[in-house]
């Protein structure tokens, strides 16, 4: 245990580059959006003070409109593509076009609760402030351009916005995108990992026609939601924004801010009450649904388990994905599979089509728990801590035997060994 706390320590510091960590320093050399957020939650259990930066690096990069961007190339790096100059911004600093899971509402008010029970309130509580109005800033973002009908949702328009790039909840959506004038590219993430665990090279060219898609329009982020070919409501970061406005609403509240506070409420009113639309009766499932088509994607994956984490309590459908759960967790050695195992389309190594992944599991364990489950929660945790303890801190696991899959000395999942997976409770 002692051996890898410090293991996981030297992995963050590996990978720290002063004021942001990057996630892996071969395969991903700059800043990600969720992944800081995440390694915040590592750094706080030594280093408090360089917690808060790694979220404050973030922010320093968000536009003008609130938009907080999934990459911020902070120096060129060759190693990976598309780089700065395949997204074409023109921002300073050089950011992608795109954003990420909002979890960084939700991972502050975790560094706020600890340094306050630290006794540190009053020298982290000035930091607070200016973050607050940055986040509530990027959660309005989601508000005006990424839910239309106001059904307090997120809609997705590139498949890397959803942070599980290759989910095959992608798969029906993305056929409506072009790729016939995609050209010639030469990938970098399959120079540094072996193929059978990344994206296959259509979807690479989807992920780039989007790209391309939204270069064409200056960037215009009203302009691409009205004409993007692929608009998907994501199940994950429509759970992971209703927790997130939850969290900043307690912030907001404890810093007697009344106006942002209301307006958080009503956010939150609105996903309550049109989140459901993600329920696929059919599959007795919480997952993502195309916009264009209406279509539910009908698969049960790891997102769908976020509705703990989201905060809703519904008795019949809680226990409809406390079945799912059970089915899947007496099947896999190490849970919760990106990819229900009972799918045709499950592999165990590929990215997000099977593989486990450390952050969803605490935000999967943190939600079962919270909701009382603690049979399956504490499943999902000592799984993560199995994992970790066999493998080290790869990027992802087979659920199968728990080997890694991607990239090794992972600062996410190293941070989240820390933050969580180390502790039996
Ligand atoms: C990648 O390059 O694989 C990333 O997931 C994009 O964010």
């Amino acid at each position: 245990m002692v051996d890898l706390d410090e293991a996981a320590r030297a992995t963050l510091r590996a990978n720290d580059r002063g004021d942001y960590t990057v996630p892996n320093g071969r395969v991903y050399p700059f800043q990600w959006n969720w992944d800081s957020a995440f390694v915040a939650l590592g750094f706080d259990t030594w280093a408090r003070d360089r917690a808060w930066a790694e979220i404050e690096t973030l922010f320093r990069a968000q536009w003008a409109d609130g938009f907080v961007p999934h990459i911020v190339f902070w120096q060129d790096d060759p190693g990976y593509f598309p780089g700065p100059s395949v997204w074409a911004t023109g921002r300073d600093p050089v950011t992608s076009g795109i954003t990420q899971p909002p979890v960084a509402a939700s991972v502050v008010r975790t560094l706020w609760v600890r340094a306050e029970s630290a006794g540190e309130g009053d020298s982290f509580r000035p930091r607070l402030e200016a973050l607050l109005p940055r986040l509530l800033a990027w959660h309005r973002w989601f508000a005006r351009n990424r839910d239309p009908e106001q059904r307090g949702i997120v809609v997705a328009l590139h498949p890397w916005e959803t942070g599980r790039d290759n989910s095959p909840e992608w798969d029906a959506p993305g056929e409506a995108i072009d790729v016939s004038q995609v050209g010639e590219y030469t990938r970098r993430d399959t120079s540094h990992l072996d193929a059978k665990m990344r994206p296959t090279k259509l979807e690479y060219d989807r992920y780039l026609a989007l790209v391309q898609f939204g270069r064409a329009r200056g960037w215009d982020h009203a302009e691409i939601a009205a004409a993007n070919p692929f608009r998907v409501a994501d199940v994950g970061m429509s759970m992971i924004l209703l927790r997130a406005n939850r969290d900043l609403l307690a912030l907001a509240e404890m810093l007697g801010r009344e106006a942002e506070a209301d307006e958080l409420r009503a956010l939150v009113a609105i996903a309550e009450a049109g989140i459901g639309w993600l329920w696929d009766e059919e599959r007795r499932t919480w997952c993502s649904r195309d916009l264009l088509t209406g279509r539910h994607s009908g698969f049960v994956t790891s997102a769908s388990f976020l509705s703990f984490y989201a905060g809703l309590r519904d008795a019949q459908k809680d226990a409809a994905m406390l079945a799912h759960f059970a089915r899947i967790a007496a099947k896999v050695r190490f849970t919760v599979p990106s990819l229900d195992p009972d799918d045709p389309g499950f592999q165990m190594i590929r990215y997000w089509r099977g593989p486990v992944w450390a952050v969803v599991n605490y935000m999967i364990g943190t939600g079962l728990a919270e909701a009382g489950h603690a049979g399956e929660a504490g499943r999902v945790r000592s799984d993560t801590r199995a994992m970790m303890d066999q493998t080290g801190f790869f990027e992802a696991y087979s659920p199968i035997d728990g080997l890694g899959s991607g990239g090794d000395d992972f600062s996410w999942t190293a941070a989240i060994w820390l933050a969580w997976a180390r502790s039996a409770t």
